[in-house]
């Protein structure tokens, strides 16, 4: 239908999905699936979460769009509900629309503020595709055929603290992490590295990014998944979920990063009315329904129900929350093709990792229906 025009066709011909409604989708022909990857992480609150379309639609008849030169107070409203989030020392926020430019104003705000130009990263990390956030990112066929990158950006392997002790120096301008390393195969940091990052970003005067992008908004059992170590970072990205459903990115700094930065950044949408109305409806569904107490809850009974898989199947099972993923011995490819035709879709984290990434609203027999049907389909085939 669409193959002519799309610039990246589906490599397999799946379903064309027309409706959703919280852990659900719909296709044309009216078959339904559960969705336990919700479009990589976008839909911690499901789809088309009620108080979300309602707050778009209202904002949508009232004023579309206005430039960040005026204020409007959607804006200072949904400004205070994040701040409100976050440790008192996160308070200047930047509003984009993606992920990446979120992280690409993180290596911006950061460089400039610092003078300096490193950039530290993990290697498996993902942290998008524009040419900075690109920069960080590690896989090679993500970077192939763009070079040359931005220079001063080197990757050290994740949870190797001294790696990143010897890279991490006086020419540093930021460390760039993922505390659950999402795309890269669902790696969760150690406690001890994301504390030697802090301490070592401290001594040398370097910025610490944490980027949550996929790990933030409740998805692994805390409100950030920072919370859980205790260690607050310098920089904070954040996109996906932090809207229900609609494109926004956000890149949140400490008040001396914001002070020490003098340069020039803005962005045309970034702020506007109808996202900040959806990240407003968002985020107050998600502190009402303490989403990040169910991801724990469910993501600990899922967890330990996909431990029990057999070994000659599944190598490991990681994940925080309810962002599993599930390491296995062969291709992920064809267990994610059984999944869709029974009616699940789940998503890859490379090769061989099958991820899921439910709704944090999903009802717990639905969530338990996916957990059969992945078991089946990575056991039986
Ligand atoms: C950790 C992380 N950072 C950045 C991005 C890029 O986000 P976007 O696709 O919205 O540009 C992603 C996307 O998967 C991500 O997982």
């Amino acid at each position: 239908m669409t193959e002519p025009i799309a610039y990246f066709p589906r490599s397999r011909p799946g379903p064309v999905l027309v409706r959703g409604e919280g852990a659900f989708l719909w296709d044309q022909e009216g078959r339904r699936y559960t969705d336990l990857g919700v479009s990589h992480g976008v839909g911690n609150l499901g789809h088309s979460p009620p108080a979300v379309v309602h707050a778009i639609q209202r904002q949508a008849a009232e004023l579309l769009y206005l430039g960040t030169g005026y204020d409007v107070p959607v804006r200072g409203e949904f400004l205070e509900r994040l701040a409100g989030c976050l440790p008192p020392s996160l308070h200047r926020i930047f509003l984009s629309n993606s992920g990446t430019e979120s992280v690409e104003a993180a290596i911006k705000f950061a460089r400039a503020a610092t003078g300096r130009p490193k950039v530290v990263a993990a290697m498996r990390g993902f942290h998008g595709r524009t040419y900075g956030a690109l920069s960080a990112t590690w896989r090679k066929e993500f970077r192939e055929g763009f070079e040359p990158l931005v220079p001063d950006f080197v990757h050290v392997p994740f949870n190797d603290v001294p790696a990143l002790e010897a890279a991490v120096d006086e020419s540093t301008a930021l460390v760039l992490l993922e505390p659950v390393q999402g795309e890269g195969g669902v790696h969760v940091a150690d406690a001890s590295y994301l504390r030697a990052a802090r301490a070592r970003t401290e001594a040398t005067g370097a910025l610490l990014g944490f980027d949550e992008v996929q790990t933030g908004l409740a998805r692994t059992g805390r409100m950030f998944a920072f919370e859980r170590w205790g260690v607050v970072p310098d920089v904070l990205t954040l996109a996906k979920s932090l809207a229900g459903g609609v494109p926004i990115g956000a890149t949140v700094t400490t008040e001396a990063v914001r002070e020490r930065f003098h340069g020039s950044h803005h962005s045309t949408f970034g702020g506007n009315p109808l996202a900040c109305a959806a990240g407003v409806a968002a985020l107050d569904v998600t502190l009402r329904e303490k989403l990040w107490e169910r991801a724990e809850r469910l993501g600990a009974m899922a967890q330990g129900r996909l431990r029990a898989l057999p070994p000659e199947s599944v190598r490991e099972v990681r994940g925080l929350g309810l962002m599993i993923g599930i390491e296995l011995r062969d291709r992920v490819a064809p267990v994610l093709e059984r999944l869709e035709r029974q009616g699940f879709l789940a998503l890859p984290a490379g090769a061989t990792v099958l991820r899921l990434l439910p709704p944090l609203v999903i009802a717990e027999d639905d969530l338990r229906a996916g957990l059969e049907a992945v078991e089946e389909a990575i056991v039986h085939g």
